[in-house]
């Protein structure tokens, strides 16, 4: 990786929001700086604003980059991805529970392996920088070394990123299976090493309810009361014949939610991947409970799962916070640019309300970092902030570059962005205020 000094300085156009545009008009959420400087020391942003006035802050010496006609913007947020999967991708096919049958198992299997695990987490974290993610939630496998070797990769980056093993004593092949108690056992140790150790923190993991007893998902629960600031993430409603399947696991619960509900697993911190099939009670749930509901468009047209009612989830009366999430292997892409793209098709899928560009991006910045509860740390370009950022490039492709020099607003330029962009858009990635992926240039 390259030597960057503790101090450095990029220059170029940057956006960031001032207000939700779910909640506001996207000119007043919305923030452009047309020729902006961006200074950070230590890994926070210490200056921001108008080249012209934040420039009497960059001192002698300071390292200045300059990205000409890039758009620059806090790094993304995946909240819903498994790193084990990446070698998955594209399993031809099946719906949910089979896939997870003939495809899935078999791949995680393989993380028993520290080589296996390594190395797929080196690959997996660095096309996450490649797509301008600075932080995810991520899935790791129910074998506790895999959350090691993901951790001891993020740690060596720099990374701000939430992961945990992943919870299964039931349900599934006997060499994924860990116990209600060892399953426990695993998880605190890891949390002890991990869970606040730098930028890391830890996200306890039941894969979802067919997978864990009633006993594993009460110590899931046990866990998170034990160590305050923990993540839960889950999946939850994806499928039909997977919520069938829950129903008949847990007659005695008034819907697959209260399974989690009753568990003590729905809490603010609580991380819900898809849910697509929900009731209006679910949906008033959340948004009582304070947990965050996952959008996963590339895995649901691809799993056929269902069309996640994004404007529902959002309705202002009983708001319930979302993120974006690409869900590999189920999801098709890594970028968080193209999930965007596909969110704005599901959006015309699910009701008549059209999500915007400016609200796409917030969804995968700002709007995930409130969800997350790291909004006064990442998802905005301000001092204090730590100094992820992805700078976009509209010209990246021949057509993109077609297309972007007739957008005359903001809101074209990043819908330009969102519909055809993916990683050859993003230029460079810096975290915590060092650079970490700069895309490699056509000779
Ligand atoms: N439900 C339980 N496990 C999984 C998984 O790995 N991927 C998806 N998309 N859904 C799940
Ligand atoms: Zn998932």
């Amino acid at each position: 990786m390259p030597h960057t000094p503790a101090r450095h300085a990029i220059r170029g156009s940057y956006v960031t929001f001032r207000a939700d545009p779910f909640a506001a008009p996207a000119a007043d959420a919305l923030v452009l700086e047309e020729d902006g400087l961006i200074i950070m020391e230590h890994g926070r942003i210490t200056h921001c604003g108008p080249y012209a006035l934040v420039r009497a802050h960059l001192g002698e010496n300071t390292p200045l980059t300059h990205y000409p006609d890039c758009l620059i913007s806090a790094g993304f947020i995946d909240a819903h991805v498994h790193y084990p999967q990446i070698s998955a991708i594209a399993s031809w096919g099946e719906q949910l529970l089979p896939w997870l049958e003939q495809y899935i198992f078999p791949t995680e299997a393989q993380f028993a392996s520290m080589d296996v695990a390594r190395q797929t987490a080196r690959l997996f974290l660095s096309e996450l920088l490649r797509n301008g993610t600075t932080t995810a939630a991520v899935y790791c496998t129910v074998h506790p070394q895999s959350v090691d070797a993901f951790f001891e990769e993020s740690a060596r980056l720099g990374t701000r990123m939430i992961a945990g093993k992943v919870l299964m004593d039931r349900n599934c092949p006997p060499n994924l299976q860990d116990t209600a108690q060892s399953g426990y056992d695993q998880s605190a140790a890891l949390i002890a090493r991990w869970h606040g150790t730098g930028r890391q923190l830890y996200a306890v993991t039941p894969r979802f309810a067919i997978t864990s007893t009633p006993e594993q998902l009460e110590l899931a629960g046990d866990l998170l009361r034990r160590t305050p600031g923990l993540y839960m993430q889950t999946h939850l409603a994806e499928n039909l014949d997977e919520i069938a399947a829950v129903r008949s696991l847990f007659p005695h619960h008034s819907s697959y939610l209260d399974v989690y509900a009753k568990a003590g697993l729905d809490g603010p911190r609580a991380i819900f991947g898809h849910a697509i099939h929900m009731s209006e009670h679910d949906f008033a749930h959340c948004h009582h409970s304070g947990c965050t509901l996952v959008h996963c468009p590339t895995s649901n047209l691809f799993l056929g799962s269902g069309a996640f009612r994004l404007f529902d989830a959002l309705r202002p009366d009983r708001p319930v916070h979302v993120a974006l999430g690409t869900d590999i292997g189920a999801g098709t892409s890594l970028s968080l640019l193209a999930t965007m793209g596909e969110a704005y098709k599901v959006s015309l899928m699910a009701g008549d309300t059209r999500l915007s560009a400016a609200q796409a991006l917030w969804l995968a910045t700002a709007g995930a970092a409130h969800a997350l509860h790291l909004h006064d740390r990442i998802g905005h370009i301000a001092p204090g902030m730590e100094a992820d950022l992805c700078v976009m490039d509209p010209q990246a492709t021949p057509l993109m570059a077609q297309r972007s020099a007739r957008a005359t607003t903001l809101a074209e330029r990043l819908f330009t962005l969102m519909v055809l962009g993916d990683d050859r858009a993003i230029r460079a990635t810096w975290v915590n205020g060092k650079v970490v992926h700069t895309r490699a240039e056509a000779a």
